[in-house]
């Protein structure tokens, strides 16, 4: 059951998804039956509970699933009772309405023994529900139809429907304060992941698109199954910025065996020499004098590709191949510990640094075979490990999504009056008038971000457009 699924005047229900719901039947108001999706009922009844005890607040399911017929009935009845105009505004067209699959609900309150359910009835009980709406995150329920959003999502406030997507979802809602439009065609940010050794990167971004029911969802800077530590996730626009982003140090803390060299580099490869090391290794020298800028050759298991076919591709193919070689700076690197037959060590490098060819370039040079058996990232740029969140953590909702805002905050910026916005939104070139050297943030006079420009001979050419033209169809 797809929970983020969006159902309005613009998206009709598909037969496919109908087929799919499994629907319970309940009394819950006592006279009439209702129908609601299986797992929506299990957290509508934990909510109910908890608004009872918190609030000594009565609430019932005065609609949940409707078929088209019984929609259609609510909305030929509201065309008698009320005319077109105010119809179109409260009631939804047959296939329209997000009734139809069984997580929306229409609560009902109960007030001197009586549960009400007359729309005039209800909107006075307007600060009831606002003390009810405050808790609906925590049990993965949103307002769907929320005050001043009209023009989103295409009808009026209504404070008793509720929509079930879930409690990470709907915790991202109440605290940005949209509406599931502006969530599901606008929500952006980055999202810094721990990922655990033996997932690949691409494993971690399609758990988390599941997570937030959000299709944009990317990476920057591939952590190998072997590897652990800080992956950034990029969500919605973010996924934009991935250059932006990655196009800085990483931090590692790597783990070496001597005495074997594999196919891969690391010991998840086959072996292909081996020899134990007898000789007194100095591995602080030999760390020490890594601190540099070299020409490294690329491993050959990397995507990396040569006449168009990745490198990995010749290597699985048996094909010879030259392998490319890559400048690559060695800004910090440290000794941390020593055993018998194995070694770790700190490093910052630039992008596009193999730490696997690291490790078999030193000891390549004092004529011994090593490779890695472990590698943490501990920083990919600004962004830390101590700053990420494990999938468990996110699974159980304890997590931060960073705005563009936040992680755009220390980049160059200049703000510019509405003139020019209007040339940046479209974007124009604009002339260089700023004397800038790479590339620049224009936000406007209310700290809205607009897009990154880069310098091109006088001018300035579009890099990134960051502002969303709304459109929520
Ligand atoms: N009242 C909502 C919009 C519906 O009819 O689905
Ligand atoms: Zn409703």
């Amino acid at each position: 059951m797809d929970k983020t699924i969006l159902v309005n005047k613009n998206n009709y229900i598909k037969d496919s998804y109908l087929k799919k719901i499994t629907l319970i039947e309940t009394k819950d108001v006592g006279e009439h039956v209702v129908f609601i999706e299986k797992e929506t009922y299990q957290a509508y009844l934990n909510l109910k509970d908890f608004i009872k005890d918190k609030l000594n607040i009565e609430i019932g399911i005065d609609s949940a699933y409707r078929s088209f017929e019984k929609q259609q009935e609510i909305y030929d009845d509201f065309l008698i009772k009320y005319g077109k105009s105010y119809t179109e505004k409260v009631v939804a067209l047959p296939k329209t309405s997000e009734h139809h699959t069984g997580l929306a609900i229409d609560i009902s309150i109960k007030k001197n023994n009586k549960f009400l359910n007359e729309n005039k009835d209800l909107e006075k009980e307007e600060e009831t529900f606002k003390k009810i709406h405050k808790y609906l995150y925590n049990f993965g329920f949103i307002l769907r139809y929320p005050k001043n959003k009209e023009n989103i999502t295409g009808y009026q406030y209504e404070p008793w429907h509720i929509r079930y997507v879930g409690k990470i979802v709907a915790k991202i809602i109440y605290d940005n304060n949209l509406t599931l439009e502006e969530y599901l065609t606008n929500f952006s940010g980055v999202l810094l992941v721990n990922k655990e050794k033996g997932m690949t990167s691409f494993d971690v971004v399609h758990k988390v698109s599941h997570l937030l029911g959000i299709k944009k969802v990317g990476h920057t800077g591939t952590l190998d199954p072997i590897a652990s530590g800080v992956l950034v996730l990029t969500i919605g626009r973010a996924t934009k910025l991935g250059e932006v982003l990655t196009a800085t140090n990483k931090e590692y803390i790597a783990q070496v065996e001597i005495g074997k060299y594999t196919d891969t580099l690391d010991t998840t490869g086959i072996i292909i020499k081996e020899k134990q090391s007898h000789k007194k290794i100095d591995l602080e020298s030999l760390i020490k004098s890594y601190q540099k800028t070299y020409l490294q050759e690329l491993p050959i298991y990397s995507a990396v590709k040569v006449n168009g076919k990745k490198l990995y591709e010749y290597a699985r193919n048996n094909e010879k191949v030259k392998l490319p070689k890559k400048e690559v700076t060695i800004k910090e690197i440290e000794l941390l510990k020593t055993n018998d037959n194995s070694f770790s060590f700190r490093c910052l490098v630039s992008k596009g640094t193999y730490i696997r060819s690291l490790i078999r370039d030193m000891g390549q040079s004092i004529d011994e075979y090593f490779c890695m058996s472990d590698l943490i990232r501990t920083k990919q740029g600004k962004f830390s490990l101590k700053d990420a969140y494990s999938l468990d953590e996110i699974e159980s909702n304890k997590f931060h999504i960073l705005s563009l805002k936040e992680v755009l905050q220390d980049y160059p910026t200049i703000i510019v009056d509405d003139k020019l916005k209007k040339k940046i939104i479209n974007g124009r070139p604009i002339k260089n008038i700023y004397n800038i050297k790479d590339k620049v943030l224009f936000e406007d006079k209310n700290h809205k971000l607009l897009a990154i420009y880069q310098k091109d001979n006088t001018n300035l050419k579009i890099y990134k457009m960051l502002i969303q033209q709304m459109n929520y169809n």
